[in-house]
């Protein structure tokens, strides 16, 4: 239990603590769940590449509740099924298909700090998670404007928050019993699954391309001239929203909190800004 509190009171200073006391590879324990910490380059490559066939998913990934969020998409499947997923969405982040999010990315940014005012205090962590979720669902669904997309982003976001406190008690026993969050999540769930499906079924029908990732994954065929099912479709749009949300708000709000922390590298940011961009929107080419 000493290990968990420690972990969730403060992450970055418990991981850090490891590596002080016990070196570059270290082995701890939440509860009943091994952990095995890696921090040197070396190991990390080893595991990721040159070793990868050795190693299977992570158990969070093939718990209860990731099952059922995203399903057998790119980030839970493994072997075989995972090599065709990856085929099949590979187009969807071809340079220019990215190149044409970074509009969304940017209005979306510059609406959110129209609400800003010069001196205010503002939870950062909140803004970057605001935005990024409604980036993603933007970047996903782009045609389809109706009530439920601007709802989709609500629910999901409910959805994964018992996945913010996934290394507490509370997270492994509600993961085992039908304890009121359970059914809850399971409730979102469904509400969620008969939008993306009712979606994937409007777009198979009308048969556009709108621009989205949704399209894309749609449009992508194997040599043999199959695409993805439905629950694939849904799956890889589960993912991408969860894969493509918190990570990147969090990488943000860590920014802004080092930038925060040090004046130095804080000034060369606004020069660079300054001078590559000199007050007008960033693009996609500034990226460099
Ligand atoms: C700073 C931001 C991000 C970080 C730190 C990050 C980190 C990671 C990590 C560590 C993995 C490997 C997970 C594993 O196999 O155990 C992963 C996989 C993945 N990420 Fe990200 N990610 C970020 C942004 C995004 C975005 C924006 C998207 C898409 C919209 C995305 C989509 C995916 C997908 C689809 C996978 C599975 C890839 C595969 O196995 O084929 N990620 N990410």
């Amino acid at each position: 239990m000493g290990v968990m509190r420690e972990f969730n009171d403060d992450p970055l200073g418990f991981i850090e603590r490891l590596q002080r006391d016990y070196g570059d590879i270290v082995w701890s324990r939440f509860l009943y769940v091994p952990a095995l910490f890696l921090y040197h380059p070396n190991e990390i490559e080893s595991v990721l590449t040159t070793n990868a066939k050795n190693f299977r998913k992570a158990m969070t990934l093939r718990s209860n509740f990731f099952q059922r969020l995203v399903g057998n998409g790119l980030l839970t499947s493994e072997g075989e099924e995972w090599k065709r997923q990856r085929r099949l969405s590979n187009p969807a982040f071809h340079r220019e298909r990215v190149a044409s999010y970074a509009n969304t990315m940017v209005d979306y940014a510059n609406r959110l700090i129209t609400n800003w005012h010069e001196g205010e205090t503002r939870d950062m962590h909140r803004d970057m998670m605001r935005l990024t979720l409604e980036i993603v669902v933007r970047c996903l669904f782009s045609a389809d404007v109706s009530h439920d997309v601007d709802h989709i982003g609500d629910t999901l976001a409910e959805m994964v928050k018992p996945f913010a406190s996934q290394a507490t008690l509370k997270w492994i026993l509600n993961n085992r019993l039908p304890t009121p969050e359970h059914i809850r999540f399971h409730r979102l769930a469904r509400k969620i699954d008969n939008v993306v499906y009712r979606i994937i079924a409007e777009r198979r029908a009308n048969g556009k391309d709108e621009g989205d990732l949704l399209s894309m994954l749609l449009a992508a065929h194997d040599e043999d001239g199959s695409g993805m099912s439905d629950q694939q479709l849904r799956d890889e749009v589960m993912t991408l929203f969860l894969a493509g949300h918190e990570t990147t708000a969090l990488t943000l709000a860590w920014t802004w909190y080092l930038l925060g922390k040090n004046p130095e590298a804080e000034k060369k940011f606004h020069a660079e800004l300054d001078n590559v961009l000199n007050d007008r929107d960033a693009t996609f080419a500034d990226l460099p």
